[in-house]
C-alpha cells in the first residue's frame, strides 16, 4: 500500500498549531491527512457497504514533534503511524470527522501515544468555561502556588471594591485584574486598580496579608501601586506571555499599617 504521499499545505491545521502558541517554541505538528490513507483504500461500492457492514471507527493522528536530530518530519511520522493504525485496527482515517484523535508526541528519542481528551488544545485541557478571557491553566497555577499554598476552593461572585469580608481577615488573595481590553477598559481600570487595592488592603491581614496580581495594564497598576505604598509592598514581578500580550504577575506583600477608611482619613 502507498501511503508515501506528498503532503498538501492543508496538513497543517490552523487549530492544531493552537497547541503551541508560542512561537519561541520550535516545534513540527502535523496531521495525518485522512485523504492519503482512504485514498489508497479500495473504494468500490463504498456506499453499499456501509449499508450493510458494521460501522468501522474513523481516527485521525496528530503529531508534535520537538527535537533537532530527526530524519524524519512530523508529517512523515504522523502518515506512518495512522498508516500502522489503519493497518492493525482496520479503522479508518478521517481528518474532519473523525471518532478518536490519536496523539503522537515525540521529543527527541521519546515516543509517547496518547489519545485526545478534548478538542480544545492541550493548555486548555482543565478548563470548564471558555470566556474571552480564560487563562491558560499553566499561568493560573503559577498565581495560585506563588504563596505557596494548597486550599479547598468554593465559588462566590463579589466585587472586588466592595468586598463582605470582615477588615483583615483574609491571608491572600489572588487575582486575574481586566486588562482593559477585551475585558473592561483602560479608562475604566483607572478607578477599577486603586479601589481594588485600597479594598484588598482592608481585607488582608497586616504584615502577613499577599497579593498575587495579574495584569497587562503595567502603567496603570504601577499608577494605582504608587498611591498606595503604604499598605502594599511590592516584592516580586514575573513577566509572562498571555495570549502574546506582555503581562505582569505582581506579588505583593501587606505592609504593617493599620487599614484607614478615607472618611477616617478625612477627618484627620
Ligand atoms: C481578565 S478577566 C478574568 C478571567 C479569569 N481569570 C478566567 O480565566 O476566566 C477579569 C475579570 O474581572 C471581572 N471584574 C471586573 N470588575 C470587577 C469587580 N469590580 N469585581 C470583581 N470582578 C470584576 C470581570 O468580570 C472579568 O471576569
Amino acid at each position: 500500500r502507498n501511503v508515501k504521499k506528498e503532503f498538501t499545505s492543508h496538513a497543517l491545521d490552523s487549530h492544531i498549531l493552537d497547541y503551541y502558541e508560542n512561537p519561541a517554541i520550535k516545534e513540527d505538528v502535523s496531521t495525518l491527512v485522512g485523504d492519503d490513507l482512504a485514498s489508497c483504500k479500495d473504494e468500490t461500492d463504498e456506499s453499499s457497504k456501509e449499508e450493510t457492514e458494521p460501522q468501522v471507527l474513523k481516527f485521525r493522528v496528530t503529531c508534535n514533534r520537538a527535537g533537532e536530530k530527526h530524519c524524519f518530519t512530523s508529517n512523515e511520522a504522523a502518515r506512518d503511524f495512522g498508516g500502522a493504525v489503519q493497518d492493525y485496527f482496520k479503522w479508518k482515517a478521517d481528518m474532519t470527522n473523525f471518532d478518536v484523535e490519536i496523539l503522537l508526541n515525540i521529543h527527541d528519542n521519546e515516543v509517547i501515544v496518547g489519545i485526545a481528551l478534548t478538542e480544545e488544545s492541550l493548555h486548555r485541557r482543565n478548563i470548564t468555561h471558555f470566556g474571552p478571557t480564560t487563562l491558560r491553566s499553566t499561568l493560573a497555577y503559577g498565581m495560585l502556588s506563588k504563596p505557596s499554598w494548597g486550599l479547598p476552593i468554593d465559588a462566590v461572585q463579589w466585587d472586588i471594591c466592595n468586598l463582605p469580608l470582615r477588615t483583615g481577615s483574609v491571608d491572600i488573595i489572588v487575582t486575574d485584574l481586566p486588562f482593559g481590553k477585551r475585558m473592561g477598559s483602560k479608562k475604566r481600570n483607572w478607578n477599577l486598580y486603586p479601589a481594588c487595592l485600597r479594598e484588598m488592603s482592608r481585607v488582608c491581614t497586616p504584615t502577613t496579608g499577599r497579593a498575587v496580581l495579574l495584569t497587562q495594564d503595567t502603567k496603570c497598576f504601577t499608577k494605582a501601586l504608587s498611591g498606595m505604598r503604604h499598605v502594599w509592598r511590592k516584592v516580586d514581578t514575573v513577566w509572562v506571555n498571555v495570549g502574546g500580550l506582555r503581562a505582569a504577575v505582581y506579588v505583593l506583600i501587606r505592609t504593617p499599617q493599620a487599614f484607614v477608611h478615607p472618611s477616617e482619613q478625612d477627618g484627620e
